[in-house]
């Protein structure tokens, strides 16, 4: 069977976020017994880091958390991303940009943290997923809360 929902996970160098939004993702639709519904991938705008294993510090906080990161990172592809996913995840505004600007669909693109139920009614301004690559440890911290309300979120908009 194929599978009824095709989210990509975008951020700038997928190294930090877009991975660990992937992993979580992909821990929690394994926990409620609905992984067979997706097909998910991440990728990043940047391709500095294409062929990398996640940044380290984003291997320690998922360790810490029980949760896996699968995701070597690549860039996104325009030309194949657009039409392969149905939803694309962005960690921040400016990614949300990028992609459309790459050719991604308006209404194919979505802020990852607009599916956080804590944060319904805030203005755009306040969803962006903070980049940790240049700050500390508690940083990782931080975005892997966010990301795992996100990710709760996101599974009850698309599983009901
Ligand atoms: P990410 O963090 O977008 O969450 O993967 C970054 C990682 C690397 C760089 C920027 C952001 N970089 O400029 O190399």
């Amino acid at each position: 069977m194929s599978a009824s929902h095709r989210l990509l996970f975008v951020c700038l160098g997928n190294i930090c976020r877009s991975p660990l939004a992937e992993g979580i993702f992909l821990h929690q639709a394994r926990e409620r017994g609905v992984l067979h519904r997706f097909e998910v991938d991440s990728c990043g705008l940047g391709s500095w880091h294409a062929g990398q294993l996640p940044d380290p510090r984003a291997l320690a906080v998922a360790l810490r958390n029980g949760v896996e990161l699968p995701s070597i990172a690549r860039q996104f592809e325009p030309s194949t991303d657009a039409i392969r996913f149905d939803l694309i995840l962005a960690m921040d505004r400016a990614n949300a940009r990028g992609l459309i600007e790459r050719g991604a669909a308006r209404n194919q693109v979505s802020l990852m943290r607009s599916f956080d139920p804590t944060l319904k009614e805030r203005p755009q301004h306040e969803l962006d997923v903070p980049d940790p690559y240049y700050g500390s440890d508690r940083g990782f911290d931080d975005v892997f809360a966010m990301l795992t309300r996100a990710c709760e979120g996101l599974l009850d908009s698309l599983c009901g």
